[in-house]
């Protein structure tokens, strides 16, 4: 039995916290669970997360940036998610393609179409059994990223943190477009609220597709 689980959302949406918390609560059920993330997971996909997320004031342009993210993506299907589903195990992934689609579709305005496509092609036509997009307004999840970053306590980049407002809100919108057009893969959950409260909404939805497996 394989299940594929992705988080998405925008910055300081707290996908990366509840992940950790769904991967807890497998595991106290006795499941095989594999944890990855985009950009990175693979020794690829890490040096070139190093280049996306360090640019040393080097101006990639946005269809660079796609390239980019979508080198580390084929190279983390083939080395890790593959093989993971291969093995039966529950792999649940930080980003997958709809931050490429979010990011650099809705947030750069790079055409959608030929976008797809190359997600497609380098993903073998893999698609998450589930996708949690954690929404939150943007103004709150910037406030918690910056609070982040200046606390020290992440050891990351601020490119995107320092993008206008409008971005921020054109890539939650295309995190919304993505689950109004694929309704039944992609769950909308309310990132506002209380950690514990989020937790038990996704849980409950996974509890459900686990135990019908
Ligand atoms: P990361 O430090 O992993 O941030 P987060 O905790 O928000 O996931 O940085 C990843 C950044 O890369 C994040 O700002 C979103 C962006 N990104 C894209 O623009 N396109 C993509 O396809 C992916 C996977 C990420």
């Amino acid at each position: 039995m394989s299940l594929f689980i992705t988080f998405e959302g925008i910055e300081g949406c707290g996908k990366t916290t509840q992940l950790g918390m769904l991967d807890d609560y497998l595991q106290q059920k006795g499941r095989r669970v594999m944890i990855t993330r985009e950009p990175g997971g693979t020794k690829l996909g890490e040096r070139v997360r190093d280049i996306l997320l360090n640019t040393d004031g080097m101006n990639i342009s946005s269809w660079a940036e796609l390239f980019l993210y979508a080198t580390c993506r084929a190279q983390l299907v083939k080395e890790v998610i593959k093989p993971a589903l291969e093995g039966d195990n529950i792999v649940i992934c930080d980003r997958f393609y709809d931050s490429s689609v979010a990011y650099q579709g809705y947030g750069r305005g790079l055409d959608l179409e030929p976008l797809i496509a190359i997600n497609r092609c380098v993903t073998g036509g893999i698609i998450p059994d589930i996708t949690f997009i954690l929404d939150c307004p943007p103004e709150a999840g910037l406030k918690r990223a910056w609070g982040r970053i200046n606390a020290g306590g992440e050891v990351r980049e601020d490119r995107f943190e320092r993008e206008t407002i409008e971005f921020h809100r054109a890539v939650r919108e295309g995190y919304l477009e993505i689950a109004r057009r694929e309704p039944e893969r992609v769950k909308v959950i309310d990132g506002n609220r209380e950690i514990g409260e989020v937790h038990k909404e996704i849980s409950d939805i996974v509890e459900k597709i686990v135990g019908s497996l």
